[in-house]
């Protein structure tokens, strides 16, 4: 199916390489590449099979997901797993409908177990959870040896299977107050003192009964179905009571087509599928007269991601327009420009030099890789080759000896128990290559290097075809699309195909989840394996790299970017906060993991870098541009503001002020490691 795919794809899209294709058959994103980096010998990553069944252990394993917390330490953080925070510890699970805490510095919603679910009288009540399957939008947790919940993004219901016949025990943190069955004793509606009502439904009769705090069964085996109504509207209930019979146990999403994603759910049970949707689902749902989806508008629940909406339907489709990937700028840099763009080529391009870099960071030398990328571009664009040797031999000399393993200073490595590259600072420290080694950040600075490796291999297509096998590798650490055990990297490793976003936290257990702060650079990592992607004639990977970019962009425009007028936060935080800091799972930030929120030139800056032709898609929207400027602009006042930094806002600026911010450009002494005047000039002269 999927070799049909890609060809589907080849007669569908006519797609213009600009370079003669490199692309060799044998070796397309479907099989992977031959090629794989030295071995790592990792002190500090965890052990997988700890929580993963026995089973899942022999494929690649997510190291970036919505359920990461499950697997680490001692399993017990929880997740959000819309519209529920849930937590596993032990031989119990918990479920929580969070109420959403917000001020003006930042958003989270807090975790307080309103029911928390195990056997009655566990005989072995320090049991840990076992992971038994998983996909992109479910996961399956087991509590050995009877327990087994369905844990699927965007279900109302918790639904939990009772293996074996068993008494359960349904605590809660809050005083039960009210505990009316139906007749049939199949439905139970529960109210707590804390102003909620649940509804648990039960797959045959089940006999319940409770005291204050908890709720005793006895013995039962079959399915059981716990929702929370968040309103007191009698509707919730009506259409809870509807749906409560269908279940989904799986869910994947499909990318078969250039410009959209599927949601499909393996399911059990009878009747119409209900489940919800996030704000960005409901931008991008498919529902035209033949899509058999039906939106329940006035059926929703609270979220940190703003409102979730019933959707009726057995599979969604999520649709897009994609956007442009091109090596140069969209609309062209004014001609009058390039004399002064020349000049500062000359002078960029002079002092290139791969021999006296002193990083040897993974993420502070890709910038640099990538930097000299540009110039070369940038030279490509208007015509001024001169410089084109001096900027491929400093290419050659800062990308082959990590790919060929020869640089001194550090290497990228493959990883066997997770499989995944880590790099050699991080084999031993966590903290090294800012947890490169325990999976933190792979798309950000793995990006860099891709952008580089694109731009030479375009330049030079000979020195393209030898090293393609390394790139493949670098390329395929986190844009591997397909499942089979024998692949050398986890699917989508930072991609979240529910929020359409990624994450870049890793292996590191969080309370509120993964965490992503520079969603430029994301963006950044799936242009540049878009440009790999035209660098080699892949037109697969030129589909799939777009459609991410494209989804990632909007995702950041949801979430991040905070219009003056936004209802998704709080009034507080909205009024306070033009952009997230840190987005987690379970939490808005208004700080960085390197500054504190009031310095927001490194907030615009950090949501803007690399800048590059995708830079300016990301920010398409003047309006949000000028009013994010207009909040940064007071904190360039503070002594000591890194020119830099101060770059970055001109940048912005330069969108709709661009005389302005062209002299501010122009009065700058110096730029940020992976920027330069070169690019800032590129930049503002090309705003159209
Ligand atoms: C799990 O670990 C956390 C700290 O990492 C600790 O606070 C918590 O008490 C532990 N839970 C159990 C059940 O031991
Ligand atoms: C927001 O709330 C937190 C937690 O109560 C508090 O520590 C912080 O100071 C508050 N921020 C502001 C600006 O009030
Ligand atoms: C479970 O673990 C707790 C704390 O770790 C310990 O106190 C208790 O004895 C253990 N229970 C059993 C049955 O092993
Ligand atoms: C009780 O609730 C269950 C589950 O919703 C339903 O199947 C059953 O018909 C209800 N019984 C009565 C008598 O309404
Ligand atoms: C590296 O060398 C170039 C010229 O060869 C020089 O202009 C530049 O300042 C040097 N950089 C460092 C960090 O030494
Ligand atoms: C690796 O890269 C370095 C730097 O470009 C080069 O000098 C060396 O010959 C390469 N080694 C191999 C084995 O390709
Ligand atoms: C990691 O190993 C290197 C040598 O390979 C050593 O220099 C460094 O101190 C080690 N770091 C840690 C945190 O152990």
């Amino acid at each position: 199916m999927l070799i049909l795919w890609s060809y589907l794809f080849l007669f569908a899209f006519g797609y213009n390489s600009p370079v003669p294709s490199l692309a060799q058959p044998t070796t397309t994103i479907t099989t992977g590449s031959p090629f794989t980096f030295p071995a790592a010998r990792s002190t500090v990553l965890p052990d997988p099979s700890t929580y993963f069944s026995s089973n899942l252990l022999s494929s690649p394993l997510p190291t970036n997901t919505f359920f990461q917390n499950f697997v680490l330490n001692n399993g017990s953080q929880p997740e959000y797993i819309h519209p529920y925070l849930i937590q596993s510890s032990f031989s119990s699970l918990s479920v929580s409908y969070p109420f959403i805490f917000s001020n003006s510095s930042f958003a989270s919603q807090i975790f307080s177990p309103d029911f928390t679910i195990s056997g009655l009288n566990n005989p072995n009540p320090n049991q840990t959870h076992v992971i038994s399957s998983f996909d992109d939008l479910s996961v399956t947790l087991d509590l050995k040896p009877s327990l087994r919940f369905f844990l699927v993004r965007g279900s109302p219901y918790i639904t939990c299977q009772v293996l074996q016949s068993l008494k359960l025990s349904i605590s809660t943190n809050h005083k039960v107050v009210n505990f009316v069955p139906n007749s049939s004793k199949a439905r139970f509606k529960i109210s707590l003192d804390n102003g909620q009502t649940w509804i648990l439904y039960a797959s045959s009769p089940i006999t319940l009964s409770h005291d204050v705090s908890k709720i005793v069964s006895k013995e039962f085996s079959g399915v059981i179905r716990l929702a929370v109504l968040p309103n007191s509207n009698s509707k919730y209930e009506s259409v809870l009571n509807k749906f409560s019979t269908r279940y989904p146990v799986s869910g994947r999403a499909v990318f078969s087509k250039p410009s959209s994603v599927e949601y499909k759910w393996e399911k059990k049970g009878s009747g119409d599928f209900l489940m919800l949707a996030n704000p960005l689902h409901i931008r991008l749902l498919d529902v035209d007269d033949d899509s058999d989806i039906k939106v329940l508008d006035d059926f929703k629940y609270n979220s940190i991601d703003g409102e979730l909406v019933g959707v009726v339907g057995d599979s969604w489709v999520l649709k897009t327009d994609l956007v442009p990937i091109t090596w140069h700028s969209i609309k062209g840099v004014k001609q009058e420009s390039y004399p002064e763009i020349i000049k500062a080529l000359m002078q960029d391009v002079k002092e290139l030099n791969s021999s006296n870099i002193s990083t040897t960071s993974s993420y502070f030398f890709g910038k640099l890789v990538a930097r000299g990328a540009r110039l070369a571009l940038i030279a490509e664009e208007i015509g001024y080759l001169d410089v084109m040797p001096k900027i491929k031999t400093f290419l050659k000399g800062t990308i082959e000896p990590w790919l060929n393993g020869t640089f001194d200073g550090n290497a990228f490595l493959y990883d066997k128990s997770w499989r995944g590259l880590i790099t050699r600072a991080g084999s031993n420290d966590t903290t090294g290559d800012f947890g490169f080694g325990i999976y933190n950040d792979h798309h950000f600075h793995i990006g860099y290097y891709l952008y580089g490796i694109a731009v030479l291999a375009k330049i030079d297509p000979d020195w393209g075809r030898k090293y393609r096998p390394q790139a493949y590798s670098l390329m395929l650490d986190f844009m591997t699309l397909d499942r089979s055990p024998n692949l050398k990297y986890t699917r989508l490793r930072n991609f979240d195909s529910w929020k359409l976003h990624s994450w870049a936290a890793g292996l590191t257990e969080f309370e509120n989840g993964r965490n992503q702060e520079s969603t430029s650079e994301a963006v950044n990592a799936y242009y540049s394996a878009a440009l790999i992607g035209l660098a080699y004639g892949d037109k697969r990977l030129v589909t799939l790299a777009t459609l991410l970019t494209t989804v990632e962009i909007h995702a950041a425009q949801t979430w991040w970017h905070v219009k003056e007028d936004s209802k998704l936060y709080g009034t507080d935080f909205t009024r306070e906060n033009r952009v997230v800091g840190i987005l987690w799972a379970n939490k808005r930030d208004s700080i960085l993991w390197f500054a504190p929120a009031d310095q927001r030139e490194f907030r615009l800056g950090i949501q803007l870098l690399p800048i590059t032709p995708i830079a300016e898609v990301l920010f398409s929207d003047v309006e949000y541009v000028k009013q994010l400027v207009d909040w940064t602009l007071p904190s360039l006042k503070r002594k000591g503001v890194g020119e830099g930094w101060k770059g970055f806002v001109y940048a912005l600026e330069g969108i709709y002020e661009n005389n302005i911010a062209l002299k501010k450009i122009r009065k700058l002494t110096g730029h940020d490691d992976g920027n330069s005047l070169s690019n800032m000039l590129w930049w503002i002269f090309s705003r159209g």
